[in-house]
């Protein structure tokens, strides 16, 4: 044997046939967690490599495509995969997310992996098991009822105003940073009431962005890890939002004129003789922070696009808002009266079918389960794909299903319960925040039409989904000032 082919064998074959083995025990080991009592195949797919499983690859493809997009044209509406640290059934069939979700509380324990669970807290709705999760969301709930949205409502308008004044300041500007920046503004003013002078803003910022992208990496706990970065940028928001947290817990009871989304929940507690302490407040608030953020980011940036793609649609809802009376954000309307704009319900809702910010509902399994003709064993994770459901509703055609057309709303049939059209998830865990992110949706409506015209730079801008639905430019756009 020469040099080259020895050092072929020593540095090359020798370490990729090491590799496979080592892929195929990792690959024999999760299959022997197959429940034996029950007579089901597990689902097709693929474990992917030993420890990272097909975290990479799908961050990598989800960069450059859509990677459920490509596993489902390959194994169908239930395949297995592993992301996360953890082996995972994607299921996308409307009837299977459907029937899985509605029985949520039998099928499983509780929501979430472990990245969620640890990042969130154990206080956290999301993370609460079944058996305190019922009482736990009707406080929860407080910081969405009529009086809270109406006051809500009053506040957000007030940023909305302020915020777009700087829009025209400059020549363009990225619709994408300019909305974060204002759902920034209104986590903390609007549900959490935290006073700005509190905390150091540019460290918050920075530490909210180590916290956020630690959910979607691997969960390893190391100085250098997305993760572990997370965990520690969560115990430096704590520090900063302890003074305000204690004030508020010492508070509570003399409610100040404009209440926040916390204040409200902590008053739900008084009202039912509940103690709280200092950190079911605080994952509380990381709950918020987190759920209350990105997600109404990506919606609001959303509706801009489409509407700016579809200048007939936008002059109806326009037209829509005139005829209500509202004349622009220094208008006097409300809570209640937003709820009026009846075709504006159905862009809204087009914009979330066609752009759904969150990615799927996921939920860990503590006993076997069937789902089409596989099992699912007891452990694993189960994500239930949002946008995959969206993309398979065969209420419309597959190149109408393509189309930003909210009429399609109207002239539905509202004859049978259907599936599919779940933004906000389903079942017992819906969405708790979906209230709130409707009502700025719709002061937003009022301040593109209204008090702005605007136009896109570059209408059709590239589409990524991982972490959240976003446009790849961050959607430069030119706004000007109505007269
Ligand atoms: C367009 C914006 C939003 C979208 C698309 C969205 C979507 C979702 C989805 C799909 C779920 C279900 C998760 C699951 O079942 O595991 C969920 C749950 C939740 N969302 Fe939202 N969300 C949005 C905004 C908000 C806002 C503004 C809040 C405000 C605090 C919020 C608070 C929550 C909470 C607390 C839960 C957990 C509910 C429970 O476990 O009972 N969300 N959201």
């Amino acid at each position: 044997m020469d040099c080259f082919t020895s050092g072929l064998v020593n540095y090359v074959a020798i370490p990729a046939a090491l590799l496979y083995l080592a892929k195929y025990l990792w690959k024999v080991y999760f299959d022997s967690s197959k429940d034996a009592s029950v007579n089901l195949p597990l689902p097709p797919g693929t474990y992917g490599w030993p420890i990272i499983g097909n975290t990479i690859n799908f961050i990598i493809r989800s960069k450059k495509g859509n990677y459920y997009k490509e596993m489902y044209d390959t194994y169908g509406p239930v395949y297995k995969t592993h992301l996360f640290g953890k082996p995972m059934v994607r299921v996308c069939g409307e009837k299977m997310v459907a029937n899985l979700l509605n029985n949520d509380y039998d099928n499983f324990q509780k929501s979430w992996m472990k990245t969620v669970q640890d990042l969130l807290g154990p206080f956290a709705l999301t993370n609460s098991p079944v058996q305190f999760h019922k009482d736990k969301r009707r406080i929860f709930m407080h910081a969405f009822a009529p009086n809270a949205l109406e006051e809500h409502c009053s506040q957000i308008k007030r940023i909305v105003k302020r915020d777009m004044s700087d829009w025209t300041k400059v020549h363009q500007i990225n619709t994408h940073t300019a909305i974060d920046k204002m759902a920034y503004h209104a986590v903390c003013e609007v549900l959490l009431g935290v006073p700005q002078n509190i905390i150091d803003l540019p460290q918050f910022q920075s530490d909210f962005k180590d916290y956020v992208a630690a959910f979607f990496g691997l969960p390893i706990n190391l100085p250098n890890t997305v993760f572990g970065k997370g965990l520690r940028a969560r115990e430096s928001m704590r520090k900063m939002l302890r003074p305000h947290i204690r004030e508020i817990i010492s508070n509570s009871v003399n409610k100040d004129s404009t209440s926040s989304g916390l204040r409200f929940i902590l008053s739900a507690h008084e009202d039912q003789k509940h103690e709280v302490t200092e950190t079911e407040i605080f994952d509380s608030v990381m709950e918020i922070l987190f759920t209350a953020h990105i997600t109404v980011v990506s919606s609001l940036t959303s509706l801009v696009m489409f509407l700016g793609q579809n200048p007939k649609i936008l002059e109806k809802v326009r037209q829509e808002i005139d005829d209500l009376g509202i004349k622009d954000l220094s208008s006097d309307f409300n809570y209640k009266k937003l709820q009026e704009l009846t075709y504006l319900s159905d862009v809204i809702k087009e914009t979330l079918r066609l752009a759904p910010p969150a990615g799927a509902v996921v939920r860990q399994t503590h006993k076997t389960i069937q789902v089409g003709n596989y099992q699912i064993p007891k452990g694993w994770l189960i994500a239930c794909g949002i946008g995959d459901v969206h993309d398979n509703d065969d209420r419309w055609s597959e190149t109408d299903r393509a189309k930003f057309n909210p009429d399609r709303w109207r002239n539905l049939e509202k004859t049978t319960a259907r599936y599919g059209y779940i933004p906000y998830g389903l079942g017992p865990r819906l969405c708790a925040g979906r209230a709130y992110v409707d009502v700025f949706q719709r002061i937003l409506a009022v301040g593109i039409t209204k008090d702005y015209d605007y136009e896109l730079v570059n209408p059709n801008p590239n589409i990524k989904r991982f972490p959240v639905y976003h446009p790849e430019d961050l959607l430069p756009t030119r706004y000007y000032k109505r007269d």
